[in-house]
């Protein structure tokens, strides 16, 4: 590997996207020639295969680990830019693909194994024909009971359990487009993303096990269809699963003719058998919401073929997934992590893939490791907000108990060097080789990451681009920012690749300019070097090619991984009769990374109160869901604003992380920053200068 060369780089002020960010370089760890010796991907001429001269076809590799119906005649057409079409011509399905093609070598090895919360009710594992039956008779279920055909959407809001891989599989069998909605959403906001996507059935779940209490969840499809049809949606069937079978553990009333327990129809379709529908590559496979710039979360719309090729590849070389391996990704598959790298990658790859149903530290911080020693865990993935929550709560833990990772994955958030330490030594005791993936859900799967059996992991970093991936930085007028120049910019991919969203569902124009937009060289080019995807993170590269994300340039708070929009939550501030105005900001958080922060000034004449105070926060939780609470909200007086009336949220930010202002002078009320600061920092104000560097931005890039 390159040589580190020592990143003192110099700080200047602030302009704009290009900002000298200092930071120590860190030293380089290599995997162990044990891991090396076994590993999927160690031929050291990967990154020729997929040069830029090599492309498009070197996606071949990724689909080729797939069975197709029907081969595609092209890799790539970009004739519609840039809503890019990869495999054209190919006929796959991604149920097949993921269950019916491992039958005759893995019937009898285990697909999932269901961790319950309780501690006493034991593991469950499904096997690969056990998964096939039951995704079948829920095929049949959907097709023949839901007369949900081809190209309809279905809203999913369920917890961590094997019937949700289960119902995914069963509409991805059929070419329904499944919208799974993170089970921790509220029914609200369930119900706007049904409305979005045009739902007709909602499936859910009558409750589950977290933190030691059963959940009443069936309570929010209540909600959610009341909201879908003031959108304009009616949801006229609502499948329940039950965490028992035949017992409810709702005490929302069921609804004749519209509410059907799953477990109860099943039994007629027990035992049947539903031919795949080959689906063209192109076919969309699923939407995930997702939180941007507006108010409004959007869609992102991923194809069949791309996407399956792209995160089976990727498992393969970078997850390291074996057939023999245990594999447990303790994200939730309400987000894009859990669709890629804990359904659709690992059983694309015939793996053991384990679904943990509650939180890491119950009934203590040692669950995790005790899970890990007695299924015999050897691929470990989680986020960064975790590791720090584990290492809190137990920092110990660990060396209780025996099991032996192989690979470790971080993602969704920067990793501060020192937590990367104690993941690799001890929860990885030194053995396991680390991955920091940095993607995001409009990306299908991993865009930087260290090759695990062949590059050294450099704590902090995610790491060069993937094969086949040309990421580069931009500064604002769209001029590269050199390797090695210490200088922080916009980082972008230069080139398509198979697992990027088709579009944002229902709105084309969004999707061009949400990520393309900024950077098009020229827009009626057919050519994709003229389309650089914008990824919204500020990141920097160091001389040795390694990429150090720094996190979101735009009004997205990345929330113990999650992405939460700052306008979403602001729009629920404002159905507070009595709030005037509001706005959000990141605030550093020991251990979630990021929490949003809520500022809101009342109508003229009113006071503030404790009332008005509960009231935000119940909007807040009522309409996102309890992710989204903030850590605090400060009813002000005013809000600092420019002279043409934009609300200053970088200076907010900057109050509330004890950072200088910067110069206010411009502002048409710099006199209300004082008060404000008082108010949050009390009267003798400590500003430092130095802070994360999403947090010095917030709000200075639209
Ligand atoms: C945002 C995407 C895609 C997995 C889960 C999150 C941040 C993601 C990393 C990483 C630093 C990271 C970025 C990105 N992020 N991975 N390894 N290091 N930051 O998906 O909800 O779409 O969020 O998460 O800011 O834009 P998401």
């Amino acid at each position: 590997m390159a040589n580190i060369r020592k990143q003192n780089a110099v700080a200047t002020e602030p302009s704009e996207a290009q900002i000298a960010v200092h930071w120590r370089e860190e030293e380089y760890y290599y995997p162990s020639a044990r891991f090396v010796g076994q590993a999927n991907l160690t031929d050291p001429t990967i990154m020729e295969r997929f040069r830029e001269e090599n492309f498009p076809e070197c996606f071949r590799e990724y689909a080729d680990m797939l069975d197709w119906d029907q081969y595609w005649h092209t890799t790539l057409d970009t004739s519609d830019p840039p809503f890019w079409k990869w495999f054209v011509g190919g006929k796959i399905n991604a149920c097949y693909n993921c269950v019916d093609r491992h039958l005759d070598k893995y019937k009898n090895k285990a697909a999932i194994i269901f961790v319950p919360e309780p501690e006493q009710e034991a593991p469950v594992a499904l096997t690969y024909r056990e998964l096939y039956v039951r995704v079948n008779a829920l095929a049949a279920l959907l097709r023949d009971f839901a007369a949900l055909k081809t190209g309809d959407r279905v809203t999913i809001h369920m917890p961590m359990v094997p019937e949700l891989p289960i119902t995914m599989l069963a509409c991805a069998r059929l070419g329904i487009i499944h919208s799974v909605v993170f089970g921790g959403f509220s029914g609200e906001a369930c119900g706007r993303r049904a409305a979005d996507s045009g739902s007709r059935v909602l499936i859910t779940m009558d409750g589950y096990f977290r933190n030691g209490k059963m959940i009443d969840h069936k309570a929010s499809a209540e909600i959610a269809l009341n909201v879908a049809k003031q959108e304009g949606q009616t949801v006229d069937k609502v499948l329940i699963w039950r965490r028992h079978a035949g017992k409810y553990a709702s005490a929302s009333p069921m609804v004749k003719g519209r509410d059907y327990f799953v477990d109860e129809v099943l039994q007629k379709y027990s035992g049947e058998v539903v031919d795949p529908v080959s689906m063209d590559a192109e076919a969309p496979l699923f939407l995930m919401y997702t939180s941007g710039t507006t108010g409004k979360p959007k869609g992102c719309q991923h194809r069949t073929g791309g996407y399956l090729a792209y995160v089976t590849g990727t498992s393969k070389y970078i997850q390291d997934i074996h057939p023999e391996d245990v594999y447990w990704c303790m994200a939730d598959i309400g987000w894009i992590t859990g669709h890629s790298y804990i359904v659709y990658g690992p059983l694309a790859l015939a793996a053991t893939s384990v679904i943990y149903e509650g939180v890491p530290t119950y009934p203590d911080a040692g669950r995790p490791w005790r899970i890990a020693e007695r299924l015999d865990v050897n691929i470990f993935h989680t986020s960064p907000t975790a590791i720090r929550m584990l290492r809190k709560a137990g920092a110990d833990e660990p060396k209780k108990y025996h099991y032996h990772f192989k690979h470790m994955t971080t993602v969704g958030e920067p990793i501060e060097p020192e937590v990367w330490r104690w993941y690799h030594e001890t929860v990885g005791k030194r053995e396991a080789v680390i991955v920091d993936t940095w993607w995001q859900t409009e990306n299908g799967g991993f865009l930087c990451s260290t090759k695990p059996g062949l590059d050294p992991m450099k704590p902090g970093s995610a790491g060069p681009g993937m094969p086949g991936i040309y990421p580069f930085i931009l500064d604002e007028e769209g001029h590269e920012v050199e390797a090695g120049s210490g200088k922080a910019g916009n980082i972008c991919i230069r080139n398509p690749w198979p697992g990027i969203i088709q579009t944002v569902w229902g709105d084309r124009e969004r999707f061009v300019n949400q990520y393309y937009r900024k950077y098009c060289k020229n827009p009626n080019s057919k050519d994709w070097h003229d389309w650089p995807y914008f990824a919204a993170d500020g990141a920097v590269l160091a001389s040795d090619g390694y990429f150090r994300i720094l996190g979101r340039v735009d009004d997205v708070i990345n929330v113990a991984g999650h992405r939460l929009g700052t306008k979403e939550i602001e729009s629920a501030c404002l159905t507070v009769p009595e709030v005037a105005e509001a706005a959000v900001v990141p605030v550093v958080d020991e251990v979630k990374g990021r929490v949003p922060e809520v500022y809101v000034s009342l109508q003229p004449g009113l006071e503030p109160s404790q009332e008005v105070h509960d009231k935000v926060l119940k909007a807040i939780e009522t309409m996102i869901g309890k992710i989204a609470r903030p850590k605090k909200i400060h009813i002000v007086p005013d809000m600092p604003k420019t002279r043409s009336g934009k609300l200053m949220r970088r200076v907010l930010a900057a109050i509330s992380n004890n950072l200088h202002t910067g110069d206010i002078s411009t502002l048409a009320n710099p006199d209300v920053v004082d008060k404000v600061r008082e108010m949050v920092q009390g009267k003798e104000p400590v500003a430092v200068k130095e802070g994360p560097e999403d947090v010095k931005r917030f709000g200075t890039v639209d």
